[in-house]
């Protein structure tokens, strides 16, 4: 396994269209393992292959509550609810915003072996799902965010 770079969204390979994936080989694995590997080390909660320079329609998510999930060629056959919270990117660094997302959703998605699975997800699990599904799609949250976020700057001597 290794540690791969993630590019900035001024790169064009964050703004195209991922293929999908047609051959679930050992090559496939590793770009998982290492995107696991690499979304861990930077304490982000997703990431999107094309955020690693390759256009294919995989992600990895881990919102930190037990749900590490890997998904290729994911699409979302199911949306309930909506709701409006702040996220942000490993590739948009410094930068938060308000996004629209539903609130819960159905996923279908290959495994890593090729093999048909379904996630149910909500909330924040959910956002996170979406967030890296649009990546696969060309779309950073920037794109789409209804308002910026900025975070409210410590006052000196303000108790944490
Ligand atoms: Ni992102």
């Amino acid at each position: 396994m290794a540690l791969r770079n993630i590019l900035p969204d001024t790169n064009e390979l964050l703004h195209k269209e991922c293929k999908k994936v047609t051959i679930f080989d050992d090559n496939l694995r590793t770009l998982i393992d290492d995107m696991r590997e690499t979304m861990y080390a930077n304490k982000g909660v997703g990431l999107a292959a094309p955020q690693v320079g390759i256009l294919k329609q995989v992600c990895v998510v881990d919102t930190g509550e037990n749900n590490y999930t890997e998904l290729v060629n994911p699409e979302i056959i199911y949306k309930k609810g909506m709701c409006n919270d702040v996220e942000g990117c490993l590739s948009i660094q410094g930068v938060w915003g308000y996004v629209d997302r539903p609130k819960k959703i159905i996923v279908k998605a290959f495994d890593r072996f090729g093999k048909e699975i379904t996630v149910r997800a909500s909330d924040y699990y959910a956002r996170a799902i979406c967030h890296e599904i649009d990546h696969l799609h060309g779309i950073v949250f920037t794109d789409i965010m209804t308002e910026r976020f900025v975070p409210k700057k410590k006052e000196k001597g303000e108790e944490k």
